[in-house]
């Protein structure tokens, strides 16, 4: 099946529809699962071909250029995050992130760490696999959003870190963090935040959210591929800690092999060792689509499209299980149907990407999905 392109109204419409043709996969499918995988556009294959090509001519002489994109990675994830570069470290994925951050809590002073039930299950594991931790579970009394008040019953003076989602994975909702954070630190209590499903989809300021810690990857809405994620600690903690278990590329100046470990002066200091180069390659080209295009403008599309999904969903008498209010909806929106997996059949049949989740039918369109294709989509659905 070969999809068209964009023929909706509006400039923003026309200005997204000529990156159709960068994203190969466009071509094939209805692509409508970005939430977990995101599209790979073509300028990141090059980039794939770059990475082999450099290595294959320089051999070692190629590090110089590594280190120099790994960096420059840095720098645009800090301005895609509203913060300063220093505070940013580049991650094998967000489970070794969270084991960093693990590592610089002091759990014997304040044992609690307050999260949700519904957390992606690796930010739980963390504090569940680990001695001493007393792991507190906010309750969602709807099932799709966990009020900033669950988490107030639950946070207080022996609580030392409060893990949330910025958009839940599974329902696609949109946490107070703001709110969340303000209480917990009145609490003296830390706050990491799981921008999994914010950062790509709609605009992020860590700064503005004032949370201590965050994580996220490139692999789902930023394009990325899978390989790459960071860890975001705020400025004025960069001093005072300390994590263990870190690399040698944490160290202020690695290529000294000191046998002596000397932490390096920012965010860098929570590294490991050797990174994975590829992905840097692939995410940098990916992230170069975002700066272009301008997250105000993604989420202004993503919110249309969802707007337009919803609409149709309710048309055919469909349930949602994501937040009633539109500014509350993040990038995905997850539909009941009766026999989720009959309907994911049909949908795979009609090379339409998307994934069941929890028995209800997850639908995340980015901005190179049009219109027409969520109208596809539904057609499919009745
Ligand atoms: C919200 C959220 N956090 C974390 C992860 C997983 O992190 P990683 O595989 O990078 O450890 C996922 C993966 O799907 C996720 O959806």
């Amino acid at each position: 099946m070969t999809r068209g392109s964009n023929s909706g109204g509006g400039d923003l419409d026309r200005q997204l529809a000529s990156y159709r043709n960068e994203f190969p996969v466009l071509q094939n499918k209805l692509y409508l699962n970005s939430c977990s995988l995101g599209a790979i556009p073509h300028r990141a294959l090059d980039a794939l071909d770059e990475f082999g090509g450099d290595w294959a001519s320089e051999g070692t002489v190629a590090w110089e250029k590594w280190m120099k994109k790994s960096d420059l990675l840095r720098r645009r994830l800090a301005d895609l995050l509203g913060v300063s570069p220093r505070t940013i470290c580049l991650q094998p994925n967000v489970s070794a992130a969270l084991a960093s951050i693990a590592s610089v809590m002091d759990f014997q002073s304040r044992s609690q760490v307050v999260s949700s039930t519904l957390e992606f299950p690796t930010v739980l594991y963390q504090w569940q696999t680990r001695e001493g931790i007393d792991l507190r579970l906010a309750d969602s009394p709807d099932g799709i959003g966990v009020p900033r008040e669950s988490y107030v019953d639950l946070i207080g003076p022996d609580t030392a870190l409060v893990p949330i989602s910025h958009v839940l994975y599974g329902t696609g909702a949109i946490q107070d963090v703001r709110g969340i954070t303000a209480h917990a630190h009145e609490e003296g209590a830390r706050v990491l935040l799981d921008t999994y499903h914010s950062a790509g989809v709609m605009p992020v300021d860590l700064a503005r959210l004032e949370v201590d810690f965050a994580v996220g990857g490139v692999l789902k809405w930023l394009c990325g591929g899978p390989g790459c994620a960071f860890l975001y600690v705020r400025e004025d903690l960069l001093d005072e800690l300390n994590p263990a278990g870190i690399g040698w590329f944490a160290h202020a100046d690695q290529f000294a092999f000191s046998p002596e470990f000397e932490p390096s002066e920012d965010a860098t200091k929570f590294s490991f060792g050797t990174p994975a180069v590829g992905p840097i390659y692939t995410a940098l080209a990916s992230l170069e689509i975002f700066e272009e295009i301008g997250m105000d403008q993604i989420r202004e599309k993503n919110v249309a499209l969802i707007d337009r999904l919803v609409e149709g969903a309710r048309d055919l008498g469909l349930d949602m299980y994501s937040p009633e209010d539109p500014d509350r909806r993040g990038g995905a929106v997850f539909i009941g149907v009766d026999n989720p997996h009959e309907v994911l059949a049909r949908l795979v049949e009609a090379e339409v990407v998307v994934d069941v989740r929890g028995g209800k039918v997850r639908v995340s369109p980015h901005f190179y999905n049009t219109r027409e294709e969520i109208d596809a989509f539904l057609d499919l659905l009745a």
